[in-house]
């Protein structure tokens, strides 16, 4: 049908052979095409080519890809390694705007001449450098921001498009980046792209007379900006170490050894000479200050090659002789101390609190975490919630710990079953209405860990990662039960294969977890909280553990948990002794943070966009329980 018997019905009466009707028609016409093309138009400036130019693929940047994809914009990752890469991503991509989430390279000006180009810059309005997050530690500045900013000839001293200020708290760097400084610079980028779609908006120079311009240029930090004697207060000491943590550590003696020191803790009880290590915990050390004492729970030996490993780990034999110090998940303690596991509880509900150093779990702290939660079944509670940590809820078997093992096939083996064991106990408890509420980001098997629970609750934006393909690992922790009884099986080897990271928004859509509220981790935990006790307060609440039982009475019957096992660590038997897809390789580079170029062309080579939207819309409608 043409366009013209669209516009002009055929009973219309005119005259069909009259030149002003003819005109007419090519008026209407030229009308409807412009009409057509100012919408195709609209549609285009709504979702842009986008290339990121980012030397990870890190936290961050894999929040503001979820953020920009969620609002249909085609981003493309160039992981940067040097100009001419950089330059050829440009050329192959022909991007509408550029974003560097995370760069530690200066961008080449044959690029930023010829496109705009906002890198994200951790600081306020003004600050300039590579340090940022690290000299607001030191300074203790008591606010900070992130400062959306065009590349230009200086480093960071182009016109500035968004800023954004929050409140600093005491806490490492990393976690501030991951809370804080991702929060603020979402809101930047969002502003900074309406106003790249304003064609009269102009950005503001960088000009440091202007009253609300109050940063400026601070060089790198260096060891000897972070360093400390173990007879200064403590408060100055956990100052120093939160600036450089997680990278780069502060070097510090420790039993005239030299070790990069992270995840400090204040110590309100115990107290010893300067620099004497009074106590160990759970694997990590308690060392006397100039007024007290603090924990350390990871160290790096100071030498080529060495890696991050829990404290006691890293210094070896030379902790046979330090005092354990015990604290249980349940018993009682007033002041600050260090506790990886902690159980809290209210009325009929009780929180187990998991705060593990990047979320990695060893089979100790699994065979620990396993331990309390058959614990809190003990407690007089019929709900409980597995909180994770602040910062992360996991990140599946803890690769540290298994690089350095005298045989780490055997302790990948040994660290596989541990998780599997936990995974297996919450699985299985029948008795109790389990909740998984996670505060921070999820990878690899932390997400099958979730998943365990009845219900799943995460903090409005982080980010999932349910995969562990990259590390050259089929996977365990009953993934292959846990995820396609929430999407479906066809989904469930999409996610696990195509390695790509998921927001809470998608999440909740397609049933992958239950809801998603907060952006705040305090306000989300209230809110948790409150949805737990009126949980445990249902009238039919007996109703619901019953139909709990019924379920997994229905699944072990369609199959046994352990088949879901024992099929899954047949293939990471041969992943862990054949090295069948490299897993050995592989986990040695992320320990050492080298990028493999299987890695880089992963995130890189793929077209994210499209591979997303094809998980996302398959079988939108599938089943929720997935049966054989
Ligand atoms: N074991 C040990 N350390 C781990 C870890 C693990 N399973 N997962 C993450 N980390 C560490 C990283 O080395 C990094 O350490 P650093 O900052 O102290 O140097 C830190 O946690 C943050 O990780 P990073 O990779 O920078 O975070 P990200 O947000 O960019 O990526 C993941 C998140 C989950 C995609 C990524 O960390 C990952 O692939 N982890 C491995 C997961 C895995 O394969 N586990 C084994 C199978 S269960």
């Amino acid at each position: 049908m043409c366009l013209s018997s669209l516009v002009i019905p055929k009973n219309h009466n005119i005259p069909r052979d009259d030149k002003t009707a003819k005109k007419l028609i090519y008026r209407l016409l030229g009308i409807a095409c412009n009409i057509i093309i100012i919408f195709i138009d609209s549609l285009k400036r709504l979702s842009m080519k986008i290339l990121f130019i980012t030397s990870s693929f890190n936290g961050m940047a894999q929040r503001l890809w979820l953020e920009l994809d969620g609002r249909d914009h085609q981003v493309k990752v160039h992981i940067a390694e040097d100009a001419p890469g950089m330059i050829d991503a440009v050329k192959a991509f022909d991007p509408d705007l550029i974003i560097a989430p995370f760069l530690k390279k200066k961008i080449p000006a044959e690029i930023w001449k010829n496109h705009i180009c906002l890198i994200i810059h951790p600081g306020i309005k003004g600050d300039r450098g590579a340090s940022s997050l690290d000299w607001a530690i030191l300074n203790r500045e008591d606010q900070w921001g992130v400062t959306i900013l065009q590349a230009d000839e200086k480093m960071d001293a182009g016109p500035i498009w968004a800023s954004h200020r929050f409140d600093m708290r005491p806490a490492s760097k990393a976690c501030i980046y991951r809370h804080e400084v991702t929060q603020a610079a979402i809101k930047g980028l969002l502003e900074a792209i309406k106003k790249f779609r304003q064609d009269s908006f102009e950005p503001e120079p960088l000009d440091y007379s202007k009253p609300n311009v109050q940063g400026h240029w601070m060089r790198s930090a260096r060891q000897d900006d972070y360093c400390f004697s173990w007879s200064d207060a403590t408060d100055e000491i956990l100052l120093k170490i939160r600036a450089a943590d997680s990278q780069p550590g502060v070097r510090a003696a420790i039993n005239d050894r030299s070790f990069y020191v992270y995840g400090a803790h204040r110590e309100d009880t115990l107290q010893g000479n300067p620099g004497e290590i009074i106590a160990q915990r759970n694997k990590a050390i308690c060392v006397g200050t100039g007024d007290g004492a603090i924990w350390i729970t990871q160290l790096k030996r100071d030498e080529e090659g060495a890696i991050k490993l829990p404290a006691v780990t890293a210094m070896g034999k030379e902790t046979d002789d330090i005092p354990p110090s015990t604290l249980g998940p349940f018993e009682d303690h007033q002041g600050s101390t260090f506790r990886d596991i902690y159980y809290e509880q209210e009325g009929a509900v009780g929180f187990l609190h998991f705060d593990f150093y990047n979320g990695a779990m060893s089979t100790a702290q699994c065979k620990r975490l396993k331990q309390a939660f058959v614990q809190a079944k003990e407690q007089p509670v019929t709900v409980i919630v597995l909180m994770g940590g602040r910062d992360l809820w996991s990140n599946g078997i803890h690769l540290n710990v298994i690089e350095h093992a005298g045989d780490p096939a055997d302790e990948s083996w040994a660290n596989i079953n541990a998780i599997d064991d936990l995974i297996e106990e919450i699985i299985l408890s029948t008795d109790h209405y389990i909740i998984s509420a996670l505060q921070g980001n999820a990878g690899a098997g932390g997400v099958p860990l979730a998943l365990a629970a009845d219900k799943v609750l995460a903090r409005k934006g982080i980010v999932l990662n349910p995969h562990t393909r990259q590390m050259g690992l089929y996977g365990s922790e009953y993934w292959t039960y846990l995820l396609p009884r929430r999407i479906g099986m066809e989904k469930s080897k999409d996610f696990t294969e195509q390695c790509l990271p998921w927001g809470t928004a998608v999440a909740k859509e397609i049933g992958l977890i239950d809801d998603a509220f907060e952006t705040n981790a305090k306000a989300f935990c209230d809110r948790v909280k409150e949805s737990a006790l009126e949980t445990a307060r249902l009238s039919w609440f007996d109703k619901l553990i019953a139909s709990k039982q019924f379920q997994r009475r229905k699944d072990e019957a369609v199959k046994p948990l352990d088949k879901y096992r024992k099929e899954e660590l047949a293939a990471m038997k041969k992943n862990f002794y054949d090295d069948n897809w490299d897993y050995h390789l592989k986990r040695y580079c992320f320990v050492h943070k080298m990028s493999t170029p299987s890695h880089v062309e992963s995130v890189q080579d793929k077209d994210l966009y499209s591979s997303r939207r094809k998980i996302y819309r398959k079988r939108k409608w599938e089943s929720v329980h997935y049966k054989e």
